[in-house]
C-alpha cells in the first residue's frame, strides 16, 4: 500500500468533493500530521481503480542493438545496430504505456561501438538539458550502444544539470532475436526515470535489473546479457518487479554540483585527449604518434599501480614539456592509482579509480577549464 503525505491526502479530499463520480470506498486515516496508508479508490460506474498520474518521460533514441536486426532469431552477434525507430522500441513493450506518458525524439542511429563521437555526446547532452528544462517532463530515457555507453552516460553526468532521472538503457541482444533483453531493460528504465527514488542520484546505466551510477559502472562482458556493473564497488540498486530499490548513492560530484554546464560547452570547446595503452615492451612510440596528432591530453593506461614502462617514460615526460597534460591511469579493472612520487616529479596527474575511457571524458572537460597539472588532479579526486 502506498503511504499518503498529508499534501495528497488534502487533494484527495478534494477530489473526492469537486468530482461526484468517484467515491472514495476505504480511507484509514485519521490523523492529518502522520503518513498512513491509503485504501484503494474506486469509481461508482466501474470496478476499475482510478489511474494515478503517469509521469512524463522523453526517449532519446541514439541507435544501437536494442534498436538492432539480425536475420534469424538465433543471429545474437554480427546483426546491424541502430535500425528501429524509437516508436518501433516502445510497441515492442507490452505495458509501458501504462506506466508513463512517452515521447520520444530519434537523436541519432548509429552503432556506438564504431560511430559514436564526442560532437554526439555534445548534441546529445544538449538535448537531454533542453528535455529535463521543460517542467513537465519528469526523466529521460537515453536508448544506447552498449559499447561506448559508460563514456556517454559519464559525459552526460558531469555536463548536464537537472537532479530529474537521467537514465541510459541497451541491450545486449538484438530486437530480432529469441530472449532479446531490450524490451524488458526499456520498461525497467522508464519505470526508474519516472521513479521520485531517482532523483538526485546523477545519471544512470540501467541493464539487467541492475541501477548502475554512470561513474563507476563499465561494461564487463562482451556478449552476455548481465554486461555492466562494478564488481568491486557494485551497484546503486534494482529494479524487480517495475519497482527500484536503491542500496548505494554516488559519492563524487556530478549533474547539478558540476562544474561543467553543457550549456557552454560547444564540440569546439574539446580539446583531443588520447588513450596510450601500455604492455610489456612497449614505449614512446604511440605517445610521440598521440602529440603529433594534436593531443592536449593523454590518459596513460600503465600496467599495475599505473606503471609505466621505462622507455615509455621519456615520451610522456617530452609530451608534459609541450604542454601536454598526461593522467596515470591502469589498464586494471579494480583498485585504484594512488598518488605517488612520480606524479610530483614529472607533473603527472593520477587518476584515482575511474577507467582510461571514463578518464578521458573527465580530462577533455577539464581542459576548458585549466592546464595547471595540480588544479586537474582536484578535479580527478572530487570527479
Ligand atoms: C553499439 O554499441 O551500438 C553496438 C553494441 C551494443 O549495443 O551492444
Amino acid at each position: 500500500m502506498k503511504k499518503l503525505t498529508t499534501k495528497k491526502k488534502v487533494a484527495l479530499t478534494a477530489l473526492t468533493l469537486m468530482a461526484p463520480g468517484i467515491i472514495i470506498i476505504s480511507s484509514s486515516y485519521t490523523d492529518v500530521s502522520h503518513p498512513v496508508e491509503a485504501k484503494q479508490i474506486i469509481t461508482s460506474n466501474t470496478t476499475n481503480p482510478v489511474k494515478k498520474k503517469l509521469p512524463n518521460i522523453k526517449i532519446l533514441a541514439t541507435g544501437g542493438t536494442i534498436a538492432g536486426t539480425g536475420s534469424t532469431s538465433a543471429q545474437t552477434t554480427g546483426y546491424k545496430a541502430g535500425v528501429l525507430t524509437p516508436d518501433q522500441l516502445i510497441e515492442a513493450v507490452p505495458g509501458l504505456k501504462d506506466v508513463a506518458n512517452i515521447s520520444t525524439e530519434q537523436v541519432a542511429n548509429i552503432d556506438s561501438g564504431t560511430s559514436n563521437t564526442d560532437a554526439l555526446m555534445v548534441k546529445l547532452a544538449k538535448e537531454v538539458h533542453k528535455a529535463l528544462d521543460d517542467p513537465e517532463c519528469d526523466g529521460v530515457v537515453i536508448t544506447h550502444g552498449t559499447d561506448t555507453m559508460e563514456e556517454t552516460a559519464y559525459f552526460l553526468n558531469l555536463t548536464v544539470h537537472s537532479d530529474k532521472p537521467i537514465v541510459l538503457v541497451g541491450a545486449m541482444r538484438p530486437s530480432t532475436s529469441l530472449s532479446a533483453d531490450g524490451p524488458l531493460n526499456l520498461y525497467n528504465a522508464v519505470i526508474l526515470a519516472g521513479s521520485k527514488e531517482a532523483h538526485d542520484k546523477g545519471v544512470m546505466i540501467s541493464m539487467n535489473g541492475k541501477i548502475g551510477s554512470a561513474r563507476d559502472t563499465f561494461k564487463t562482458n562482451t556478449t552476455d546479457v548481465d554486461a555492466f556493473g562494478n564488481p568491486e564497488l557494485g551497484s546503486l540498486g534494482y529494479i524487480q518487479g517495475g519497482k527500484p530499490y536503491f542500496y548505494n548513492v554516488p559519492t563524487k560530484k556530478h549533474t547539478t554540483e558540476s562544474d561543467f554546464d553543457i550549456r557552454k560547452i560547444t564540440e569546439d570547446n574539446l580539446h583531443r585527449v588520447d588513450i596510450v595503452y601500455s604492455h610489456a615492451d612497449d614505449d614512446r612510440v604511440m605517445v610521440d604518434a598521440a602529440v603529433a596528432a594534436g593531443a592536449k591530453g593523454i590518459i596513460h593506461a600503465g600496467t599495475g599501480n599505473g606503471s609505466i614502462n621505462e622507455k615509455t617514460l621519456p615520451g610522456l615526460q617530452d609530451a608534459v614539456k609541450k604542454g601536454v597534460v598526461v593522467v596515470r591511469d591502469t589498464r586494471v579493472p579494480e583498485g585504484m592509482v594512488t598518488h605517488e612520487q612520480t606524479d610530483e616529479d614529472n607533473h603527472f596527474v593520477n587518476s584515482g579509480n575511474i577507467n582510461p575511457q571514463k578518464a578521458r571524458i573527465l580530462l577533455m572537460l577539464v581542459l576548458t577549464k585549466t592546464e595547471d597539472p595540480n588544479k586537474i588532479q582536484e578535479y580527478f579526486n572530487e570527479y
